[in-house]
C-alpha cells in the first residue's frame, strides 16, 4: 500500500504538460471566474467536481476547454469569453489539482516525520523562509500549525465543511509541487516602488486606504504611506516548487512532518 502510494506520487510528478505558468494562469482565471459557482475546490455544484479528474459531460481536455467556451444551453454554466489557450490553461489547472487529488479518498503516502523534519531543516531549505516555533524567517508564512486544519476560503454561500486529514495532505503537497497556482491573498508577495525610487519587496501584512503593511525581505514590519508609493504589483510566488528538488520518498517524509505540525 506504502510502495503504491510512492508509485502514484512518483506518476503524479511526471504528468506536467503545461508550464507552471500557464498552469498558475489558469488558477487565477478559474478562480476569478469560475469560483463564484463551483466554488475554490470545484465542488459547489451539485454533481460537478472540476478537480475530481472526472467530468460529467466530458471525457478529453478538449472537450472540457470546449464546455468553457460555449457553455451549457439551459443551465446556469455560461459561455465564457476565453481564448482556447486559456480554456486549455484552465483545464491544464484543473488537470493538475486533480493530479494532487486523485484516489481522493486515499491520502498521498505519508513518510517518516523525523526524516522529514531533517528535510524541512535541511535539503528543503524551508527555514530561510518559513518559521516553525521559534526557528527560522518570516519571509514566507508561518508553518508552525500548517497541520492544522483551517476553514477554506469563501466566495458565496454557505461555508464548506472544514476539509479531511486526506485534504489538508493533499493541499500541503500542491503548496510544494506549484506553489504559484494557489496562493492565500495574505501570502502573496507585493513590489511596492516609493516616489523616491525605493524598492520594497514583501508579504502584504494590511492594506487600507492610506497605508500598506508589509514584511519585508528582512523581516522587517514596514508601513508605507500610500501617498508616498508610486507602484504596487503582485510578484511570482518567491517559493520554488520542490517537484524536481526532493524525491517521492523525501516528499512523503516531509509530508508527514508537515501535518504532524498542529
Ligand atoms: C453562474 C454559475 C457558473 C459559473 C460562473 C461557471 N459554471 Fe461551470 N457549471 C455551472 C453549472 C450549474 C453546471 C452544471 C450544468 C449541468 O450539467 O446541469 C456547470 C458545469 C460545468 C462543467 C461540466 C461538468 C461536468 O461534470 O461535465 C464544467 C467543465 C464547468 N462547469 C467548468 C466551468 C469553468 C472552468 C468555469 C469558469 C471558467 C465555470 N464552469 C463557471 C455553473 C457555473
Ligand atoms: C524562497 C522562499 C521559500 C522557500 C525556500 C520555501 N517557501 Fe514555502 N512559501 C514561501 C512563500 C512566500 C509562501 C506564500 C505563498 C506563496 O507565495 O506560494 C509559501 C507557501 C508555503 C506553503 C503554503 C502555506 C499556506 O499557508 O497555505 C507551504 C505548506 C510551504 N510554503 C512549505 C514549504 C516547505 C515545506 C518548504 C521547504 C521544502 C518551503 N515552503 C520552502 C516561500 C518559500
Amino acid at each position: 500500500m506504502f510502495l503504491t502510494a510512492i508509485f502514484t506520487l512518483a506518476l503524479l510528478l511526471r504528468q506536467h504538460t503545461f508550464t507552471p505558468d500557464e498552469t498558475a494562469e489558469g488558477g487565477r482565471l478559474f478562480q476569478s471566474n469560475c469560483a463564484s459557482c463551483h466554488g475554490s475546490a470545484g465542488d459547489q455544484v451539485p454533481g460537478v467536481a472540476l478537480m475530481s479528474g472526472k467530468f460529467r459531460r466530458a471525457s478529453t481536455d478538449d472537450e472540457v476547454a470546449r464546455i468553457i467556451r460555449n457553455g451549457i444551453p439551459g443551465t446556469a454554466m455560461q459561455s465564457f469569453n476565453f481564448t482556447e489557450q486559456q480554456a486549455a490553461m484552465v483545464v491544464a489547472y484543473l488537470r493538475s489539482v486533480a493530479g494532487t487529488t486523485t484516489a481522493s479518498s486515499d491520502m498521498p503516502a505519508l513518510g517518516d516525520t523525523s526524516r522529514g523534519k531533517a528535510i524541512l531543516e535541511g535539503k528543503g531549505q524551508c527555514l530561510s523562509c518559513h518559521r516553525v516555533g521559534e526557528n527560522g524567517s518570516r519571509v514566507g508564512p508561518d508553518l508552525t500549525s500548517i497541520g492544522a486544519p483551517r476553514p477554506a476560503a469563501v466566495f458565496f454561500g454557505p461555508p464548506p465543511p472544514a476539509p479531511t486529514p486526506a485534504a489538508i495532505v493533499q493541499q500541503l503537497l500542491h503548496s510544494l509541487l506549484d506553489p504559484d497556482s494557489e496562493v492565500a491573498p495574505a501570502n502573496r508577495t507585493y513590489r511596492t516602488v516609493l516616489k523616491d525610487g525605493t524598492t520594497i519587496t514583501g508579504r502584504l501584512l494590511n492594506l487600507d486606504t492610506f497605508t500598506i503593511q508589509l514584511f519585508d525581505s528582512k523581516e522587517r514590519l514596514m508601513t508605507l504611506q500610500r501617498s508616498d508609493v508610486r507602484d504596487f504589483a503582485l510578484l511570482k510566488s518567491p517559493m520554488p516548487s520542490y517537484r524536481d528538488k526532493l524525491t517521492p520518498q523525501e516528499l512523503s517524509d516531509l509530508l508527514a512532518y508537515l501535518v504532524s505540525l498542529k
